[in-house]
């Protein structure tokens, strides 16, 4: 698959004045996407479990430009409203998003694009929001650029999808693997032959039952702005002493996960989760300049979960952003105990005892009308 391949090779009458509407749901790395080629080319291969409750729903309509924009063909004409408030902040985000994308969506600089959009997480909580709201916008994008319209029943192609992780990555990385779900595998790795840099693919096996329904609870330990984005971290790898060696440990991890996920090996998967997550901390512990994303509560929740796995033998490990909350993987078969667990020993650890209860979820959802 190549890039060139996601051009319109003929004209579609685009869907103008009409209202679309996409639910894109967040994604948590097992195996971590960090460091990347322009144009936005992962340097390793990575996998994630896509969220079901942490969306980013987002309503776009186009509306030609002549009627209410002065605007020269070659500038983009847009609104962006978040929960219902204008947000100029954002749109140099958007504006170099459209640029990306504009060889793939040629109707863009045509038309004004009115964008609303809203978070069902607590916005400043920490959780990344790039990934889902980058999915809903490539979504809602390319439904109206009417190149693939759906069936009778409201159903998407395969095509349709593999496009909008393919506009979603340009927006942000993680953003492609958000598309669907349940579990989204991104990045050219052996094994594997439906991989591709370009887009997300879900992943092609079967998973263990233990797996369904999967649980995430997400605790938010600061829920401040990140003292590095994950753009800056990325570009950290570039000239990184340890990069080689890390890249081609997220092939070798991806591997190894993948049988675990099929066998249900939960000591194989929580050896390896874990040791992404750490790995993905130690790279920027060792970046030039150096940081550190994580808080003491980080480590000391870190520390509890150990404690309480080895006493009480329950399957739940960690993994972690770019940044100081911890997810906190478990079968949902283990939930009563766990999230009592948490309650008792890792809430005092979270900012104002937030956490966010997430379980595995299959992916963005149409609300068109
Ligand atoms: C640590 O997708 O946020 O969450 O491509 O620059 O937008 P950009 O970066 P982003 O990076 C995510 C990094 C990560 C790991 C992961 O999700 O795989």
């Amino acid at each position: 698959m190549e890039a060139v391949g996601f051009i319109p090779t003929s004209q579609h009458p685009v869907l103008t004045n009409k209202t679309v509407t996409w639910a894109s749901p967040s994604n948590i790395a097992l195996i971590k996407y960090w460091g990347k080629y322009d144009p936005q080319i992962p340097a390793n291969p990575s996998l994630s479990f896509t969220l079901n409750h942490c969306n980013t729903k987002t309503v776009v309509t186009l509306v030609d430009k002549s009627v209410v924009s002065n605007k020269s063909a070659e500038v983009f004409s847009f609104e962006f409203y978040f929960e219902s408030a204008p947000k100029p902040d954002f749109h140099p985000k958007i504006a170099s998003f459209f640029a990306r994308v504009v060889d793939y969506l040629p109707f863009l600089k045509a038309h004004h694009i009115v964008i609303h959009s809203e978070n069902t997480f607590p916005h400043s909580s920490g959780i990344a929001s790039s990934a889902s709201a980058m999915a809903a916008l490539s979504l809602c994008l390319l439904e109206l650029s009417n190149e693939f319209p759906p069936d009778d029943q409201n159903v998407f192609s395969e095509a349709f999808y593999a496009k909008a992780s393919f506009l979603a990555r340009l927006g942000s990385g993680s953003a492609a693997r958000s598309i669907r779900g349940p579990l989204m595998q991104w990045g050219k790795t052996h094994g594997f032959k439906e991989s591709q840099d370009i887009v997300a693919v879900p992943f092609n096996q079967v998973l263990a039952p233990i797996f369904k329904n999967f649980q995430d609870t997400i605790l938010l330990v600061d829920k401040g702005e990140k003292v590095v984005s994950s753009t800056v971290g990325h570009g950290l790898m570039n000239n990184h002493p340890f990069a080689q060696a890390r890249f081609q440990q997220a092939h070798d991890q991806l591997a190894v996960l993948a049988e675990a996920l099929v066998s249900g090996d939960m000591e194989t998967f929580i050896g390896v989760v874990e040791s992404e997550a750490l790995t993905l901390h130690a790279m920027m512990l060792t970046s030039s300049p150096y940081f550190i994303l994580m808080k003491p509560g980080t480590l000391s929740i870190i520390d509890k979960i150990w404690a309480f796995r080895n006493l009480n033998h329950i399957p739940v490990c960690f993994t972690l952003d770019a940044g100081a909350n911890v997810h906190v993987l478990y079968p949902e078969m283990h939930k009563v105990q766990v999230l009592q667990f948490i309650e008792n020993e890792l809430v005092a650890y979270c900012q104002n005892g937030q956490y966010i209860c997430d379980q595995v979820g299959s992916g963005s959802i149409s609300h068109t009308v």
